[in-house]
């Protein structure tokens, strides 16, 4: 899955899904009550586009850090880190 590009204000808070169950991805929605998971809150310093992680698997959430390429290519396991 690619990342999500969204365009964020420096200084607020948000709440990136972790368990990839949210509706309107990537931001949690509450749906992961009752599982293992919980979001990660992160506030920007700069304001602007990023891009999100959208597979759940980056090694520097929220932030895409390209593993969703990596999985595509077989280079990775399936099974989410970012717990
Ligand atoms: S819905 Fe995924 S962490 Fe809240």
């Amino acid at each position: 899955m690619n990342p999500l590009p969204v365009d964020v204000e420096a200084g607020k808070t948000y709440w990136w899904c972790r368990c990839g169950l949210a509706a309107q991805q990537p931001f949690c929605d509450g749906s992961h009550k009752g599982g293992d998971s919980s979001p990660l809150k992160f506030t920007p310093v700069h304001g602007g586009r990023i891009w999100l992680c959208a597979c759940k698997r980056t090694a520097t959430p929220p932030y895409c850090d390209g593993s969703h390429a990596r999985e595509a290519a077989g280079l990775a396991d399936a099974a989410p880190r970012t717990k």
